[in-house]
């Protein structure tokens, strides 16, 4: 990490993501708060636009503000589309992703942050709700900065992954590369995220063998990515398909112990139902970012 300290064009987000967080952190929170932020940044306001009238939502009239956007998508989607927008401007738009493919990274992370927030409601964990969509759409962003940054060790690492046909966080521990994990949380703390963010992105490979030492939403993370893998979405590095099912069990025993919301749950029920929205998701994204 203290090579890390030494970059100093670390990738860095608008301001307006920063107060979008704080709207989100802050509690009661209402839509014109939300659609204030919004129509303070051109860009920001003309995204929101685009994508309430495109066909996806079209009703019959116009929207021609924020706020009425607001009432025809709903909070959560205006919070959703505006956070994917600015992540994707300040990170994807000009990274070269020399090796790994940042189409398919960007579908996994969007993705990813669909599952969490879905599990996070069903698990009733409602002390996350706020943060749920945001630690999944960033939960991988260390492979960004060790693609952007550190493209030798990377490239190795994709290398050994490709010859030994392991699992991207088994390669970093065998040959002693800087975690993704961390990496990613590192960022996120310096862009003064959440604690409750970083902390579960830090984590979020850690839980595997069932040590829920972190936090429980770095647990529904990793479950929303093998819930995301099941999807048969291809992955960004050409690690070998996770047996997903044993993962999961591990993780989501763990999770049982402490958050009452989650027994009961089937993962076979829920990856059906999620694998069925998976072609509207990835729409969105297509006429959110093209
Ligand atoms: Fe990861
Ligand atoms: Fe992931």
């Amino acid at each position: 990490m203290e090579r890390l300290d030494d970059v100093d064009n670390l990738p860095t987000l608008p301001h307006i993501f920063t107060l979008l967080m704080g709207m989100i952190e802050s509690d009661g929170s209402s839509a014109a708060d939300l659609a204030r932020i919004i129509s303070s940044d051109q860009s920001l306001t003309a995204r929101v636009l685009k994508f309430a009238n495109s066909p996806l939502f079209r009703g019959r009239d116009r929207i021609e503000n924020v706020a009425k956007a607001v009432v025809r998508l709903g909070f959560d989607e205006v919070k959703a589309i505006a956070l994917t927008a600015m992540v994707y401007d300040g990170l994807f738009r000009q990274s070269p992703g020399a090796y790994f493919n940042r189409a398919q990274f960007w579908k996994h992370s969007a993705l990813v942050a669909h599952a969490t927030s879905e599990l996070v409601t069903q698990f009733s964990m409602h002390a996350f709700t706020p943060v749920a969509f945001v630690a999944g759409l960033l939960h991988d962003i260390g492979i960004v900065v060790l693609d952007r940054f550190f493209p030798d060790r990377f490239s190795s690492l994709i290398r050994r992954i490709d010859g030994r046909r392991e699992l991207l966080e088994q390669a970093e521990e065998a040959g002693e590369y800087p975690p993704h994990a961390s990496i990613g949380a590192y960022l996120l703390h310096r862009w003064l995220l959440p604690q409750t963010v970083w902390q579960a992105v830090c984590g979020h490979h850690s839980c595997r063998d069932g040590r829920l030492s972190c936090t429980p939403l770095a647990g529904v993370i990793l479950l929303a990515d093998l819930v995301v893998r099941r999807c048969k979405i291809p992955f960004y590095v050409s690690e070998p398909m996770p047996d997903s099912m044993k993962h999961a069990k591990i993780v989501l025993a763990a999770l049982q112990k402490t958050q009452a919301g989650s027994r009961g749950f089937s993962m076979e029920e829920f990856a059906r139902s999620f694998a069925a929205c998976v072609p509207v998701h990835l729409e969105k994204l297509r006429e959110l970012v093209g």
